[in-house]
Order: C-alpha cells, then structure tokens, then sequence
C-alpha cells in the first residue's frame, strides 16, 4: 500500500510540476514574440552562439528581467567531447547533439544566422542568415551538393530546399555576449583544405566516419595492387594534441573490436595508423608521465607515433613530412588523413577586433576582455566575450612573479626560500588569479629551476624556468570547462546588475572571473583514459591527486561526459550507444 501511495503521490506531482512548466514556458513564450528590431519593454541580451558557452549563459540568464536572444548558424549544441567516437560509430550523431529550442526552453528566442558585423555605437549586429546552411557549418553550399551527388544520398535535402528564403537583417541590442568559438588552424599547410579532414563538427564527424569505410571496402575491391591496398588502408592523424590523440585511439578500437572480424586478412596485413606531432611528445599540455603513458601505450595499439615530424603538405594520395633538423622532405602515401593541428580565431572574432581597434585588441587569439569578461574597449562595457573566441587580459607571469620574489627577498640576497615564496603566493592570488590557476605548474617550475636541490632560488635561475612556462600558461586553455563556467559567470554578473550600465560594476562589487581548474581528460583507447589534475583547485590540491591512467580513469571519462550530457534524451541514447556497441558492435556501413 504504502508503495501505491507513494507511485500516486509521485505520479499527481508530476503532472502539476509537468502542468506548471508548461504554463510558464507558455507566459514565458507570450514575453518573447514581441518584435525582432524594436527595442521591449525589457533590455534586450543577444548572445552568439550555441555551444559550450552559450548554452549555460543562455540557460541562467533572468529572462524576467531581459530579453534574451540566441543568434547562431547552428540550431542545436554539439557535445564536442564525444566527437572522436562518432567519428567511427561509439556513439551515433544524435546522441551528441540537442536542440537549442528544447534545451533553452521558448523563454530564449533563437534565430538561425550568422552574425557577421556588429557595431558598438549604435549597438547592432547585422546578421546573414542564407549562409546558415543546412549541416550548420560554413561549408561551400556547392561543393556539398557535389559531394552529396558523388556520396548518392543527401543531395536531394540541399537541391530541393525550397523552404529555403531568408534575408539579411539587423538587430539591436543593449548587451551583446560573443561566443562564437573558434576554427581549425590549417597554419596556410598547402592541401590541408582540399584533402584532409577536419574533427571539430558533426558533419566532419560523419564524413570521416563514411570514408574509412570507404577506404576498406576500396582495398576489398579484387582487382587492386598490394600497393594500393596498403596506401588505401595508411591512416594518418596530423597532431598530438588531445582531438589527434582521441581520434587515433577510437580508430584503433574500431579497428581492433570491428573490423578485425569483418577484414582479417586486410587488418593482419595492411593496416596501419600513424600519428604524426610537431613536438617531442603527445598532449604537451598534460603532465610529462601522461605524455609518457600515451605514447606507450600506443605502441602497444599499434599506432605509429612520429615525433618531432612536421606535415609540409597534404596531397590527394600521400602527406609530405620533414623531420625536426633535416631539409628532406618525405612523402608517405596514405588515404584519410585526419586534421587535427589546434585552432585559430574565427572572421568575425578577428573583425569585432578591428572595430574596436587593433591597439586596445592586441592580442592575436581571440578577443581580449578584461577580468569581468567585457571586451577591452568598449567603453559602456555592453559586450562581453567568453570561450574559445575570448582571451582574459593577464600580467605576464614573469612580471607577476618578478614583483613577489622582490617582495619575498626582504633581505635582498637575490635569492628565495621556497616556503617562504609559496605563503606569499597563497597571500596574493585574489590579485593574481593566474597563480591560483597554475600554482602546481609554478611549484614544478621552481623543483626545475632549483637544480641545487638547496631550497633557495636565485631570480636568475627562476627567470629561465619561467620565460618556459609562460609561455605555456599565460591565457586560458580553450576548452568547453572554460567556456562554460564563463558562460555561467556572465549570467550571474547580468543577473545581479539592475541596469546595464558601466556604472553598475563599480558599484555593485562584483567579483571578478576565477577558473576552477577540474583537470584534464582524455580517452587514448582500448578501454583506457589519462586524467591530469595538475592545476585543479585547492580542495582537490589537498588529496595531492597523482596523474590517473588506465581503465580506471577511462571509467572516471565515461561517467564525467555521461554526466556532462545536457538532458535525459541525450544521456539514455549515449547509455544505449555505449551498450549496444559492447554487445553488437559498431555498425560499419557507409551512407
Ligand atoms: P563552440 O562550442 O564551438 O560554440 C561556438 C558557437 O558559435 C557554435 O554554435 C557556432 O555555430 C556559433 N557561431 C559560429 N560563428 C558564428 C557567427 N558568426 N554568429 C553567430 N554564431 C556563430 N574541451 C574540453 O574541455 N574537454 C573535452 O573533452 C573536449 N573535447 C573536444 C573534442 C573535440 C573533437 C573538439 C573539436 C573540441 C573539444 N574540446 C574539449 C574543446 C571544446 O569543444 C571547446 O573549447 C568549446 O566548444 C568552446 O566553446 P565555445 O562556446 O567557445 O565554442
Ligand atoms: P592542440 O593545439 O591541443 O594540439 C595540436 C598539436 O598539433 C600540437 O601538439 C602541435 O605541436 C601539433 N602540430 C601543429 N602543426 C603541426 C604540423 N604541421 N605537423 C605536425 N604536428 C603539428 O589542438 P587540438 O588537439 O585540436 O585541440 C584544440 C583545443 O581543444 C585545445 O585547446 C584542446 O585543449 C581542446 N581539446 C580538449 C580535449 C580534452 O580536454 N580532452 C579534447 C580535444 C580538444
């Protein structure tokens, strides 16, 4: 009985909390169809973007208090972590996307364009929505129909596309946030474009996906020459960082869990994966012991690292390569060679710092913004940047580091107690939060500079260790970690501000921006992860974390990005992927 109480209960609850929700999203919808170019009753916040930062600055946003409107080319969010196991059929492409309107609610208006001018005096942006095309990137609408043509499938959702009519249109705002990401970074390699693929979409996903099958039902073919076979089936990664090395590893899996059953004789004999990196080691940006962990553990996978290999060029057929300290040049042929070398500042990223003025907006990376996340410059303060297009104005670390060790050296002996300097540290980082961030890297930094082992430092000594790591950890990684806790940060500053004023900062006391460090994941394959804690905050500084690897932090990176996921729909289809790849496999076919 108590049982059945307890089901009514949950069950007539339900359906009021059910019934409640869908009032107030049906009040909150009535507030939001007021007109697109005049200014409401409420100050209008338009934000750029729907991804990492976006979506948690669009979901804590007060729309009682604002109108709030998402502009971006992309209608839904893209779990970007779990886009290397799409890339070979872990997880299928629905499961890592959602769409904007069902994780936002109709409180947010969203309209599908690009932005691609703003301008701060008369505060508009005018925005392109025609370029918006159906597989939300910027790609050439032509060279998809060709593809889609060659591909035999899809073509007939893009020639058709009647419904297709959208003018360009401007729109005004009172605060504009800017989180329109960022894109790959090719370095002008001449080919990369033409031949390679890029992993930062769902398209690009899918397509890698398409042509590794490709590629083996090609060297299937009778008739082909064990030349060609092996060159079909020599799959390069360009890139050690953490998108290269994920890729290559869910290659690997796929290769090892699916193919090997389908293509024995081709996986025993002509398969071959090679990861190329520019630098001494993979994931430069973890802990040396991971690095260390990865490349053996590769070896092991049979994924060929080549380090200190530069990619000159991508050809249809093969990559030319040169190795660290040698004019030659090689050429390894190969077929789908993946493209994964970092990324750069989007157009507009590089336009809003044109308007505001190269000057001001110095910095190359991204939009400089100070510590409340307001771009430099703009002197109402009514724009903000957050995530991979945003750079937090930061001291050199050297000069933040050279006025504590002067500080520190009370006794002007030019050299420093270890203890001493990190009590000061601890003292200081509410005005350097770049030492919170990094204080592990800082202490490592001092074990290096202090070859002596005597406990004391020179400045001379710390200065050579800390040009190194400044130029490590001077801006923020470009991460979805990052990007969404600005995201978070920027709704709560617009959520306690009365108006949107310049004024209001000042007066309000608002904290400013801090980065809560979680660490740093990474999937390297068969069933094994690297975790990285360096770097996290304090609380998790005190169990004195150690660098985690194995199958035991690949558990640890399935139940955070599990977790991660935004809505019910999503985790049960990623619980379900999971799943039904252990027992059936991944589904291999082309389409
Ligand atoms: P994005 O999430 O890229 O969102 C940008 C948004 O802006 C998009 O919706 C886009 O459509 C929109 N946009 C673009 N141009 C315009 C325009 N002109 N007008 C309006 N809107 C526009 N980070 C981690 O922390 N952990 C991971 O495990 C991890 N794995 C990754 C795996 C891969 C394969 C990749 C590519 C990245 C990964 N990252 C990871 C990095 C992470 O995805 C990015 O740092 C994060 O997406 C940055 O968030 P953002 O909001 O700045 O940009
Ligand atoms: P990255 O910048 O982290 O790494 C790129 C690597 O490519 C570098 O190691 C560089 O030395 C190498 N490289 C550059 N040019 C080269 C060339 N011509 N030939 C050979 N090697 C070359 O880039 P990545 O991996 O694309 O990541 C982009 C961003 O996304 C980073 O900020 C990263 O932190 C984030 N990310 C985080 C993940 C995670 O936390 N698990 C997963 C994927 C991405």
């Amino acid at each position: 009985r108590r049982l059945r109480n307890l089901l009514v209960v949950t069950i007539v609850g339900g359906g009021f909390y059910y019934g409640y929700r869908s009032y107030k999203n049906y009040k909150w919808y009535q507030e939001i169809t007021e007109s697109d170019e005049v200014i409401g009753s409420k100050p209008r916040i338009v934000v750029l973007g729907s991804g990492w930062g976006a979506v948690p600055l669009l979901k804590h946003l007060d729309s009682k208090k604002y109108e709030v409107v998402c502009v971006s080319p992309r209608n839904y969010f893209l779990m970007t972590p779990l886009l290397p196991s799409v890339s070979v059929g872990t997880v299928e492409t629905r499961t890592v996307i959602e769409s904007i309107r069902s994780l936002v609610g109709p409180r947010v208006k969203y309209v599908e364009a690009d932005c691609v001018d703003i301008d701060p005096k008369s505060k508009t942006i005018t925005c392109n929505s025609d370029g918006a095309n159906p597989v939300s990137r910027g790609d050439d609408v032509k060279a998809i129909v060709k593809s889609s043509k060659r591909e035999g499938g899809a073509s007939s959702r893009i020639i058709k596309d009647s419904a297709r009519s959208r003018p360009q249109f401007q729109m005004k705002y009172d605060a504009l946030v800017v989180a329109i990401g960022s894109e790959n970074n090719t370095f002008n390699t001449p080919g990369v474009e033409e031949h390679a693929h890029f992993l930062k979409e769902v398209l690009d996903a899918r397509r890698i996906r398409s042509a590794i099958s490709d590629a083996f039902e090609s060297a299937n073919t009778p008739s082909q020459t064990d030349e060609e076979r092996k060159r079909l089936l020599h799959f390069v990664v360009v890139g050690g960082g953490p998108t290269g090395v994920e890729f290559a590893a869910e290659l690997a899996d796929l290769v090892r869990e699916d193919l090997h059953h389908y293509f024995p004789r081709l996986v025993a004999n002509d398969v071959k994966i090679t990861l190329i990196e520019a630098l001494d080691h993979v994931l430069s940006m973890m802990d040396k012991q991971i690095s260390d962990y990865t490349e053996k553990h590769f070896r092991r996978e049979n994924i060929e690292v080549l380090m200190n290999t530069f990619v000159k060029e991508v050809k249809q057929r093969e990559v030319v390569i040169q190795f660290k300290g040698s004019n030659q040049l090689t050429s390894i042929p190969c077929s789908v060679v993946v493209w994964a070398t970092g990324i750069k500042a989007r157009p507009l990223t590089n336009r809003i710092r044109e308007i505001i003025g190269l000057k001001v907006q110095s910095n190359r990376m991204g939009i400089l913004t100070d510590r409340y996340l307001r771009v430099k410059g703009v002197e109402d303060g009514s724009i903000f940047a957050i995530g991979d297009c945003a750079t937090i104005e930061q001291p050199k670390l050297v000069d933040q580091i050279q006025t504590l060790f002067e500080e520190a050296d009370t006794q002007h002996r030019g050299a420093l107690d270890l203890q001493q300097f990190k009590l000061l540290v601890e003292r200081k980082v509410a005005e350097f939060p770049q030492l919170d961030i990094f204080s592990k890297t800082i202490e490592k930094t001092f074990q290096e500079a202090d070859k002596d082992k005597s406990g004391f430092l020179t400045l001379a000594a710390l200065h050579l260790a800390l040009e190194k790591a400044d130029r490590k950890i001077r801006a923020l990684p470009a991460t979805a970690q990052v990007a969404s806790q600005e995201g978070r940060y920027v709704a709560d500053l617009l959520n306690q501000i009365p108006n949107l004023s310049a004024n209001d900062y000042q007066q309000h006391d608002l904290k400013p921006f801090r980065y809560k460090h979680m660490g740093s994941l990474a999937y390297v394959g068969s069933d094994s992860a690297v975790l990285d804690f360096t770097g996290t905050r304090p609380i998790l500084d005190l169990f004195n974390l150690q660098p985690l690897s194995g199958r035991s932090a690949a558990y640890l990176w399935k139940s955070f990005y599990f977790t991660e996921m935004f809505t019910g729909r999503t985790k049960t289809l990623l619980a379900f992927d999971w799943i039904r790849t252990h027992l059936y496999g991944r589904d291999i076919s082309r389409y």
